[in-house]
This record gives structure tokens, sequence and C-alpha cells, in this order.
């Protein structure tokens, strides 16, 4: 079941793909508003009525949290099935982080230690940078810099789990001296759908201006063997200029998101160890 209540383009395509080469068939809804959601039924009793039907359930939803929460009620009921949070609000991208990982360690074969991961954008609502982060305090040696306008800095939350694991992170509004140093570049843009949010609950919006943006130009500042990661869309942060320059490997990384992910089903179905030795599933 893919469910995608959030706008997607990258992790819905790259899911349904993953599915196809396993030959899984897919049923998919991509709006709340098509389903029995708008009759008044709760996204609890939805997401249980998929398990009903499905082995697996994805999903992406604007509801931090939601995803654990659906996993742990599931688990209570005779029918729980693997849950796959496919983005969870501004909180959570993990299987986003998987892709990353894997083509940051493709990218440096002689491993990760030393490395300076600089990361640019909206780092506040950014989850594939929260999520990526908590994977990179996992290697050890690894420097994190974060740089945005200081309204866009992180959370306190990820910063303490940063300071948790000893992580070795900066945070600083120096854009050109940080990319400068940097191994790994992975520029981000501004979350604003969660302005809107934001506004109805009559909380405070935040400013809605470009951010810090890596120019054709900032390709000769920077490292000969650094990389160039987004995880896409991207605007005006990141110029299409920059696209030929082989350090840029979003469109790369972009399609390494489909076989990541064929990858982590693959294991979810205890079919990996199968495919590995070329035996059919
Ligand atoms: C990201 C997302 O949706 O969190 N995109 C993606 O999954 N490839 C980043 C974004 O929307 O900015």
């Amino acid at each position: 079941m893919l469910y995608f209540t959030q706008v997607s383009t990258r992790t819905f395509l790259s899911f349904q793909a993953a599915c196809k080469i396993l030959g899984i068939e897919t049923l998919d809804i991509r709006n709340a508003s098509t389903s029995s959601e708008r009759k008044g039924e709760s996204v609890e009793d939805s997401l249980r009525t998929f398990s009903s039907y499905v082995d697996l359930i994805i999903m992406r939803s604007p509801i931090s949290g939601l995803c654990d929460r659906t996993a742990k009620n599931l688990d209570k009921t005779p029918r729980s099935v693997p849950i796959i949070n496919a983005g969870s609000g501004p909180d959570t991208h993990p299987t986003q982080a998987i892709l990353d990982i894997y083509t940051i360690m493709r990218s440096f074969q002689d491993g990760l230690e030393g490395k300076e991961v600089c990361f640019v954008g909206d780092l506040k609502r950014g989850r594939t940078v929260r999520s990526l982060a908590k994977i990179l305090c996992l290697f050890k040696g690894v420097k994190m810099t974060f740089v945005a306008p200081k309204e866009f800095y992180i959370e306190e939350d990820l910063r303490n789990k940063l300071k948790a694991a000893n992580a070795n992170f900066v945070e600083t509004e120096d854009f050109k001296g940080s990319i400068a140093k940097a191994d790994v570049i992975y520029m981000t843009r501004l979350q604003d759908e969660y302005d809107l949010k934001v506004n109805s609950l009559g909380e405070k919006k935040l400013g809605c201006r470009t951010l810090f943006a890596l120019r054709k130009e900032d390709m000769k500042t920077i490292k000969k063997k650094s990389i160039v990661m987004h995880p896409l869309p991207r605007r005006a942060e990141l110029d299409p200029a920059i696209d030929s320059d082989p350090r840029a490997i979003y469109w790369r990384q972009e399609r390494n998101g489909m076989w990541t992910r064929t990858a982590l089903i693959s294991m979810i179905f205890g079919v990996d160890q199968k495919l590995l030795n070329g035996e059919g599933i």
C-alpha cells in the first residue's frame, strides 16, 4: 500500500518502481480527500484498514510521528504488517537517509573518516537533513557543518541528539567559507509548505526568502573531489548550470533511491539473500 497524503514525486515513484522490480503489486492513495477520511474516518482506522488487504504499508504524511504511532497501533492488532516511513512531516525521512548515506559511501570508497559534510538550507524543517545527520553520528570522525540563516538553524531536539552522540558539528551562517572546506555539500530547499500550517494555527510565520544558493561560479571554490547532493526538488538554491559538473551527483542520488528502496523491501520480506545468491524469488 502506497499511502502518500503529502506531495511526492521521487519517493513515491521510486518506491513504486522498487515494488515493480521485485514483482510486487501495489495499491495507492495519494489524496486523503478521496478516501473515507472524508467521511470522518480517523487516519488510524484508515491505516488499520489497509492492513486487511496488503502485506506492507509505505506511508508519507504531513503529520509528524504518525508513522511510528501507526506501527505501534498495528502491532497491537492481530494483523500487523510492516510499515515504511516515507516522510513524516518535518520530522523524519529515514529511507532518504539510507539512499543518501549509500550515495556518500559509494563516492568515498576510502571511507568517511575525516570527511566534512556541510548541510545548507532550511535545516529547521528539512527532514532529510534531520535523518541523515542522525545516521552520520554512527560514523567515526565525520564533521558536520550546518549552514543556514539563524532562523533556519536546526531544532533543539536534533542539536541535543548530536551532542548526546558526541558528534563533531558546528552551526554557522558562513556559506562560502563552509562549502570551500566541505567534502559533501548537501543543499536543501526552503520548506515553506509548513509555513501555511503554522499560520492556520495562528503561530509565528517564518520569513519566506531565498536561502543560500550554490552557483556555477562557486564550483571554482569548492574541493576537486567534493560532491554536491540535493534530495530534490530544487529551487533557486541550486543552479541547473551545475548539473553537468562531475561533482554534481544529485541525479545519481535520486536513482540510488530506487535501488536502496528495492533492497530495503527485499530485506523486509526476507528475500535479500536469495537475490544476492542469484536465486529467483
Ligand atoms: C524531500 C522531502 O520530501 O522531504 N524530497 C524527497 O523526498 N526526495 C525534500 C523536499 O521536499 O525538499
